[in-house]
């Protein structure tokens, strides 16, 4: 964390106290009263897909019951990623119509929000909610931007996995490709069949960066991919070169409607026994246990075994939230064991403190707690942890122009540019 002068740290006090005071002073109607609702809580997020929905409804539940009487309303945006919500909300805080908490991606992503102006500092409620130890020290140091908090985490999620159709390996006597070598051989196979190789759903316009990212992390390595968001790799080296090279072959092996579909629907193709592979997040694993689909396996994506490619879903206040008191409570359950362990086994991903009880999750969870806790740790660009919010829409927007374009030379030089232009805000 950035040391906070003295000065910084009693304006912070100052601010935070008054915000506390504010949020206090809102009368929690009792549970006795009956009453029908008495006071809102507005929560802004994009979570509408399959496991989203379930995992923010099993949250709104653990609320429910401690604060009975407030009635909450669901703010959603609809767009994988954020990539409509971002805009959405960016509007409405600039506009002084804020939601009482939305969803925010811990690292950098935050910056798009002016957290100074726009968001309430939460490190008075770490201390007094104990959450500076209830999470892992990586995560408390992405949380972190200009030495204060901002969100307060319900999860870790992991980008870099490739969910494959069991069935359609075993009938064909393959097994799941390690190498990007072994990949092409296993796509050469099925595309013979007639059963699509790589699933993809690009509609939204964040699915190709994320598959790049991937992509990145597999060919320079844990230190070589991080260096890319903070300088100390540059984007004119050859194994960015070798990336753009593997991620152009990839794309005769995938499907030919990928920019009609979103990645969910993309998935479906795999309950359908249609398509062998997909690359996503693991809002995947979230996503097939709301549909009751077993027939799924995972690994890391080919070649990035022992990285955990990280993100993290947070909840943040504005500064003048309409229903401050119910939103502190609303960070306060999103942080807290019941809230995590309702949460994240319908979400498909782990949670963010450490002491929650491994038997609630399903084999895929259990499996991505082990590896957070052994595999080196790098931040997604696409979901906020990594760059700035405007770097991570120069790069999706370069990737997507790579997927129908190819141009490796101009694809390159003009990440760059981007990283030129972008690195030091
Ligand atoms: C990510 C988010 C996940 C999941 C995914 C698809 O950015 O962190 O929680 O919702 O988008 O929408």
């Amino acid at each position: 964390m950035r040391k906070l002068g003295v000065g910084a740290i009693s304006v912070f006090l100052v601010l935070f106290l008054s915000f506390a005071a504010y949020a206090g002073g809102a009368k929690e109607p009792s549970a006795a009263a009956g009453a029908a609702p008495q006071t809102k809580l507005e929560i802004f997020s994009w979570w509408t897909a399959g496991g989203e929905a379930e995992g923010l409804n099993a949250l709104y539940d653990v609320y429910h019951k401690q604060y009975p009487n407030v009635e909450i309303i669901n703010a959603t945006v609809a767009g994988g990623a954020g990539t409509n919500a971002k805009a959405v909300l960016s509007t409405r805080l600039t506009g002084g119509d804020p939601p009482d908490a939305f969803q925010l991606h811990a690292g950098l992503e935050v910056e798009k929000y002016e957290p100074a102006r726009y968001l309430e500092p939460l490190d008075s409620l770490y201390a007094s909610e104990g959450l500076d130890k209830a999470f892992p020290k990586d995560l408390l140091t992405l949380l972190q931007y200009k030495g204060h908090y901002w969100g307060v985490p319900a999860n870790i999620h992991r980008a870099n996995v490739m969910w494959y159709n069991k069935k359609l390996f075993a009938d064909n006597n393959l097994k799941p490709p390690k190498t990007w070598d072994e990949f092409f051989k296993v796509a050469d196979v099925f595309k013979a069949k007639g059963i699509i190789p790589l699933v993809v759903g690009a509609k939204e316009g964040w699915e190709a960066g994320h598959t790049f990212e991937t992509i990145l992390i597999s060919v320079l390595g844990a230190d070589g991919y991080r260096g890319l968001w903070n300088g100390s790799t540059k984007w004119a080296d050859s194994r960015v070169t070798k990336a753009l090279e593997t991620f152009k072959k990839l794309v005769p092996y995938v499907n030919t409607d990928y920019s009609a579909l979103t990645w969910d629907q993309a998935l479906q193709y795999l309950i359908d026994n249609k398509g062998a592979m997909h690359i996503m997040g693991d809002w995947a694993d979230g996503w097939f246990t709301s549909k009751s689909y077993t027939g799924y396996g995972w690994q890391p994506v080919p070649g990035t075994a022992g990285i955990y490619d990280a993100l993290s879903d947070s909840f943040a206040v504005p500064k003048g939230a309409r229903d401050g008191a119910n939103a502190v409570n609303w960070l306060k359950v999103v942080g807290s064991k019941a809230g995590q362990e309702a949460f994240n086994p319908k979400k498909g991903s782990i949670p963010a403190r450490t002491d929650c009880s491994p038997a609630l999750f399903n084999a895929y969870l259990q499996s991505a707690m082990k590896d957070w806790a052994s595999d080196a740790i790098v931040p997604s660009v696409v979901h906020g942890a990594a760059a700035v919010e405007k770097w991570a829409t120069i790069y999706k927007d370069i990737m997507n122009t790579f997927v129908t374009k190819g141009d490796v030379a101009a694809t390159q030089m003009a990440l760059e540019q981007a990283a030129r232009e972008n690195s030091g805000v």
